[in-house]
């Protein structure tokens, strides 16, 4: 496989939207901000392809010529995601239809049908001749598949495909009728035709509810499968004439809709798009980062898109200098080997018009974005590439689980208990792990559990028995979990585990939970720990029995008929121990709670104290690099372990009296 050896500073660059003459010259002041990357033909299919049998490749070729001799590493997208007019008009199958059962037009992005085999044909045969022609060309260094996958189709062509996918998941009607409780309201299927997909017209109301979850689960399950196949699809077409270019597509974080731990591993590079807005703690994008991190266990990531100033999407951005720099130096704080921004230079019509850019409105100027560019590309360049490739050394794992945020997603019980929402609570108790500086594995259900001191398993909703039984070895063989609430509740075809909650995690965990408590957003409740230290809880709280565990904390308050009931619990398993939180803590209550259960479970933190810093580190096998950053308006002192220390940035060494001001940044080799 071809191989980069620098750190990536590039993006989307659209020179077709711009006179050739100009070409030339926006390369220049690329070169002068020290990008070393571009990314083409991300949206071309038009030009490429004007008609059915018609291609050309032209323009193409000049501006791949253009920036290979000027030494650029070229990432190249396939460009299937907007599809072109006459495709639509020709071939009407090719568009969505929507989740309220309307056949889309031609129009937008990023909506052709999954299951089309127009739409596969097409994609397909696009994608093979442009790695004919450029994928032996050296400075074509990835592939770009599509972009941005997303959303899902109810058309007819994917119902039929839905009934075959699941024809293959349940083998007879009798085993899908057990999956999905079809006793419940008269739904029992006697023959695959009989279903229909679960949209508007039929199971829902809205995108986050459903009649039958576990249909609704199906689809999405589906759905994502289905875009993925299309991902393989272009990337086996491909493979066919190119064996060494690498192959990505770019994500989204912890976008919903698709099952990004499926997607991984038929990735040769994972990359994603980092547009954390205003209203995001620095440990959210942190976490994004980590599950990304996750999808191919630990190895790098690139970020494809992230803007140098401002989004259009987000209702706001406050500008402020040095920011962007921060979120870059997070980025690779936290795994990633490349930083390309959406986009090079402004377009001046349509939706994008104000998405901020390398070159702006203002034209060939050092604007202050351009010279925060310039400044961040001259340092990546300083670094070179002795960090690329680095892993993050991390004992902890928190299991993060697409499939339990879909059960929860459509499920009822967050019709009781409104305010839960699955990555916000992952979140929150991320949180703690990030603000005492413990680096954190994402990991997904199926990964390898054993090279963990400490497992976190933050609302698991949906447990299928393998996982059970995974969790359970671990814990015997002498592994430390945490469970919190709503976790281990229903099984992998969303039927609650019968017996008392937490179902899946009943035995292990040594209790069983009766009822649960949901609060109205406000009110508080409150647990007791031992020596007497009291903290507020909120949101759940679960009427827990002991069945072997022993009590850690208990509910306080006497406004609650269980006043006096475990709220915390441990429970020794084999040679090891579960911990069950039965209720939501504040970062308070969190800190003492959590802050124990790392101390027996023997996790060292990179700096042993909360510093308001996001400390990270990441291994080569030469070195170790530390990574400081002060994402807050408070200036923060360097702590006392990297005093001495070079910040490799500037070759300066760290004295006592160094503070780090707002969106700072050290980086320290050991
Ligand atoms: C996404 C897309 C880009 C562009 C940017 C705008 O990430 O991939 O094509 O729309 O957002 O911020
Ligand atoms: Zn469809």
């Amino acid at each position: 496989m071809k191989e980069v050896n620098r750190i990536l500073h590039g993006g989307d660059y659209n020179p077709n939207q711009w006179p050739e003459e100009e070409w030339q010259e926006d390369l220049s002041w690329f070169q002068k901000a020290h990008l070393n990357s571009v990314t083409l033909n991300v949206f071309s299919w038009a030009v490429l392809q004007p008609s059915e049998d018609e291609y050309d490749f032209s323009q193409l070729d000049r501006m791949i010529a253009l920036y290979e001799h000027a030494g650029f590493d070229i990432v190249l997208a396939t460009a299937t995601a907007a599809l072109p007019a006459w495709l639509v008009k020709r071939y009407p199958e090719v568009s969505r239809t929507d989740f309220e059962g309307r056949r889309q037009k031609f129009g937008k992005r990023h909506n052709a049908c999954p299951n089309s085999l127009v739409y596969q044909h097409f994609a397909r045969s696009l994608a093979g001749k442009l790695a004919r022609r450029y994928g032996e060309n050296p400075a074509v260094k990835l592939w770009h598949i599509n972009n941005e996958y997303s959303g899902a189709c109810f058309c007819e062509n994917c119902e039929k495909a839905f009934r075959r996918w699941l024809r293959q998941r349940y083998k007879t009607p009798e085993n899908l009728n057990a999956a999905w409780n079809t006793e419940f309201w008269s739904h029992k299927i006697y023959d695959w035709d009989e279903i229909v997909a679960p949209n508007r017209l039929s199971e829902s109301q809205s995108k986050r509810d459903s009649a039958f979850e576990g249909m609704s689960v199906d689809y999405r399950r589906f759905n994502s499968d289905s875009l993925l196949n299309n991902f393989r699809m272009e990337r086996d077409e491909i493979r066919r004439y190119d064996k060494t270019t690498p192959v990505t597509t770019n994500l989204m974080g912890t976008y919903k809709t698709l099952n990004y731990q499926r997607w991984g591993p038929e990735m040769d590079i994972v990359s994603w798009d980092n547009y954390p807005g205003d209203f995001d703690a620095p440990s959210m994008v942190a976490l994004r980062h980590g599950v990304m991190r996750g999808l191919k266990a630990g190895k790098p990531f690139w970020i494809m898109e992230q803007n140098p100033t401002q989004q259009t999407y987000m209702g706001f951005t406050k500008k402020e200098p040095g920011k962007m720099r921060a979120w870059s130096y997070q980025a690779l704080a936290n795994g990633a080997d490349a930083l390309l921004y959406f986009q090079l230079k402004n377009s001046i019509g349509a939706s994008e018009k104000y998405c901020g850019s390398v070159i702006s409105h203002a034209g060939h100027k050092e604007t202050r974005v351009f010279r925060e560019v310039t400044q961040l590309g001259a340092e990546l360049k300083k670094l070179g590439g002795q960090f690329l490739g680095a892993k993050v050394p991390a004992h902890v794992g928190i299991i993060y689980d697409w499939e339990s945020y879909w059960a929860l997603d459509y499920d009822r019980y967050r019709g009781t208990n409104k305010d839960l929402d699955y990555v916000e609570t992952v979140h929150h108790h991320y949180a703690f792990f990030y603000q005492q500086h413990i680096p954190v594995d994402f990991i997904s259900p199926q990964e390898d559990l054993t090279p963990y001191k400490l497992i976190v398993a933050p609302v698991l909703y949906m447990v299928g028995e393998a996982l059970q039984k995974r969790l359970e070895a671990y814990v015997r063989q002498g592994g430390n979990l945490v469970v919190t609430y709503a976790s281990g509740i229903v099984n992998e075809s969303t039927n609650v585990i019968p017996g008392g909650y937490p179902g899946a995690f009943r035995e292990l965990a040594g209790i069983i939970v009766e009822e649960n408590d949901f609060l109205d957003t406000g009110m508080e409740n409150r647990a007791q720990f031992a020596g007497k230290k009291v903290y507020p809880c909120e949101q759940t709280c679960d009427v827990i029995h002991l069945q072997g565990a022993q009590v850690i904390a208990q509910f306080a308050d006497e406004n609650y008929f269980y006043k006096g009931l475990p709220a915390v619990t441990v429970h020794e398993y084999g040679k090891g121990r579960v911990w069950y939180i039965g209720t939501r803590f504040r970062q308070s209550g969190l800190r003492t709670l959590l802050g124990d259960i790392c101390g027996q479970s023997h996790i060292v933190p990179l700096v042993n104290r909360s510093t308001g810093l996001e400390i990270t580190r990441r291994d080569t096998d030469k070195a170790a690099y530390f990574f400081l950053i002060n994402h807050t308006a408070e200036p923060r002192p360097v702590p006392e372990e990297f005093v001495g220390c070079t910040n490799i940035l500037t070759d300066m060494k760290i004295d006592k009296s160094l503070t780090l001001k707002k969106y700072d940044v050290l980086i320290i080799r050991q």
